[in-house]
């Protein structure tokens, strides 16, 4: 049994293999309220070479029970968090997955779809796993009880309005993110569209801040030390590499500096990765964090990597999705999959980021941008990605 009484058994997740992010196979989920009596928040962990980022599962109170919106691994204790709500709130009813593409979101579908073999499975149009296109039923999604949202109806109409951004045709596959409004709680449940980024890091790391101290340090040699002002340092880069995949600030040393430093004594152990640490961070990254993350409150964006990866040509889209949320006078939260929740999101704050958004440059090039940049330039170049993405209706 680990420090917070929960069972290891419960935050095994056999399914990992088929996308091999960390934390592996143990993923500890968090649970909390977020609008009193309307709306939880279920978090776990995903990511890769310890840049683990949250991503949510929300359950939302629906007439007659509840529905679960973008799918997690269910995990014993995520199974165990559920049920305690059922009791209260009634059984799950439907479960959503909002999104055409985001295979993170996509992969827990069909085990959660098994854990509650009464609900109703709802998706957005025109599913695709990228890089590779596989058929639903190789995900475990079950055919015979999936509906796809706005072809097929939507789920708890008297409770939610289904609010489309997109579809869009990337050359690759389609993007569109079908975003819930729940009328109850006036809160809006999207998946990637949207974010809201804090300072302060998650609480999935208090029971293992692991990831925060490993990028909290200068170099490989130095061992990993846990102070509040370590977690902080380590999240921010966290959210620098999640952002910008390879921020501007960010050298990687040589190989035989890196082989220097690796390998000491007392490091010799897989949490430290045996002293390999292949980042140095240059003067002027924390700056560049603090244009990412709100000191009072989460900072509310568009993720640098759906901006200038999947809708670089195509602000658009998105511009007409805030339009038609802007005349919602029931909007009050936004609760994404990822980050903070729930924001602050009246159609006054829409208006805003609007305005915001007019305003800047769209999917720049230069400093941060630069990486994501390179990756959009090599997909226009070698012609996987149209250079005018062609909006459907
Ligand atoms: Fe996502």
């Amino acid at each position: 049994m680990t420090a917070d009484g929960v069972q290891p058994e419960d935050q095994h997740w056999p399914w990992w293999p088929l996308l091999p992010l960390y934390p592996y196979g143990r993923r500890r989920t968090v649970f909390s309220e977020l609008i009193h009596g309307q709306l939880w928040s279920l978090e776990q962990l995903q990511g890769v070479y310890y840049v683990a980022v949250p991503v949510r599962l929300t359950v939302a109170k629906v007439s007659g029970g509840l529905m679960l919106v973008n799918p997690l691994p269910p995990t014993g204790e995520l199974r165990q968090a559920i049920a305690s709500l059922e009791q209260q709130h009634g059984p799950v009813l439907s479960i959503v997955l909002p999104t055409a593409s985001g295979l993170e979101h996509k992969l827990p579908l069909g085990p959660l779809a098994r854990a509650f073999p009464q609900a109703q499975i709802w998706v957005s149009p025109g599913q695709w796993s990228f890089p590779i296109s596989l058929p639903s039923s190789w995900l475990g999604i079950p055919s015979d009880r999936t509906k796809v949202l706005l072809d097929d109806g939507v789920p708890h109409a008297d409770d939610c309005e289904w609010i489309s951004l997109g579809p869009l045709d990337l050359g690759v596959g389609r993007f569109q993110e079908v975003s819930c409004l729940h009328r109850p709680s006036g809160a809006l449940l999207v998946t990637d569209a949207l974010v809201g980024i804090s300072a302060d890091p998650p609480a999935l790391f208090d029971l293992d801040p692991t990831p925060l101290l490993f990028h909290a340090r200068e170099r490989g040699d130095e061992p990993l030390t846990d102070t509040a002002e370590a977690r902080r340092r380590g999240w921010a880069r966290l959210v620098l590499f999640a952002s910008y995949l390879r921020p501007e600030p960010l050298e990687v040393p040589s190989l035989p500096e890196l082989l220097r430093h690796a390998f000491r004594p007392g490091l010799r152990s897989i949490r430290t990765h045996f002293g390999l640490y292949p980042f140095r961070w240059k003067p002027g990254w924390q700056s560049a964090a603090d244009g990412l993350m709100g000191a009072e409150a989460p900072r509310l964006q568009v993720a640098p990597v759906l901006e200038r990866l999947v809708l670089p040509r195509a602000q658009s889209a998105l511009l007409r999705w805030l339009e038609q949320l802007s005349t919602h006078a029931d909007l009050r939260w936004l609760v994404p999959a990822h980050y903070s929740a729930p924001l602050e999101f009246d159609s006054q704050r829409v208006d805003q980021l609007l305005a915001d958004l007019r305003q800047r440059t769209w999917a720049p090039s230069s400093e941060n941008w630069q990486f994501l940049g390179s990756i959009d330039q090599s997909l226009l170049d070698l012609g996987v990605v149209p250079r005018e993405p062609v909006l459907r209706d």
